[in-house]
């Protein structure tokens, strides 16, 4: 195991300048945004911006704003020290984990939302999460400046999301999607996972099997939206320990239904096991 020197800051003035500093050496930053509990999922994001960038930052904050119920936040994993490692042992330079009262001190008032996109699926599920996570990133895009940015595929709703938000701000970051990453069971990796009971973990694949199910049917030349979300609803109900939230047909693009007749869609799905949700999607 090879870790590079890895250096970590709570402080968001701080970590600002020393990115600011960087730069001026010619330097190029990638950004990570994580709220912790790092997995193999996001090693894979780490090595992509350290293969692409000279110094990679991985923020750690479990941020406050974009969770609906204050159990779901205090359950949340938090294990700095490992994700330190686990950063470093991934080619992360820095980690940026600041405290709630460093991201929003007293008196913080301000909210960034974006509509349409946000509307549907995550944004209908999980009211006032969408906003909570764009006010963060705009506020990690701020501290982390001029660069790119890495965000899981997994999260599909949440790249486009993040993706408008540098669009239509101007931000000055490059938002990449990175392939979503499975375990051999396919079940798409989630720190949410390690909170799932044996049983139900043995449940969850069923998420993966309905998304193949409906691109095995668009494959097939069946590109009804509504025949396509039956496939994936027939499949979830087949398993009695998860319970279908939603599954969706969409445009990539613009996550609302398709229109184009042979465009990609992107299929998702959401499903629930007692507080945990499940969500992943697959390109068809
Ligand atoms: O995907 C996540 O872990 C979070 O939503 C993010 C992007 C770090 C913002 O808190």
């Amino acid at each position: 195991m090879t870790t590079t020197a890895l250096r970590v800051t709570s402080d968001p003035a701080a970590m600002a300048l020393e990115l600011d500093a960087l730069r001026r050496q010619g330097r190029s930053v990638g950004l990570v945004p994580t709220m912790g509990a790092l997995h193999v999922g996001h090693a894979s994001l780490i090595r992509r911006a350290a293969a692409e960038c000279d110094a990679v930052v991985v923020s750690v904050f479990v941020n406050p704003l974009q969770f609906g119920s204050r159990d779901d936040l205090d359950a949340y994993p938090r294990r700095l020290a490992e994700d330190a490692l686990s950063a470093a042992d991934a080619g992360a330079t820095w980690v940026f984990a600041p405290t709630p009262a460093e991201m929003y001190p007293e008196g913080f008032g301000t909210t960034v939302h974006i509509g349409g996109i946000t509307e549907r699926m995550e944004g209908a599920a999980r009211p006032g999460h969408f906003d909570g996570v764009t006010t963060v990133v705009t506020k990690l895009f701020a501290v982390a400046g001029r660069g790119r940015a890495y965000f899981g595929e997994k999260d599909f709703q949440q790249l486009q999301v993040v993706r408008r938000l540098a669009r239509d701000l101007s931000l000055p970051v490059e938002v990449i999607g990175c392939p979503t990453v499975r375990a051999a069971d396919g079940l798409a990796l989630s720190s949410r996972n390690a909170r799932l009971t044996p049983p139900q973990r043995a449940a969850a694949p069923v998420l993966h099997q309905a998304l193949q199910a409906g691109v095995a049917l668009v494959r097939s030349g069946v590109r009804d939206p509504v025949a396509v979300r039956a496939a994936m609803v027939r499949e979830i109900a087949g398993q009695p320990l998860v319970v279908l939230d939603y599954a969706e047909v969409v445009d990539p693009e613009t996550l609302a239904p398709p229109t184009a007749s042979g465009g990609p869609l992107r299929l998702l799905v959401a499903a629930r096991r007692g507080p945990i949700r499940l969500i992943d999607n697959l390109p068809a």
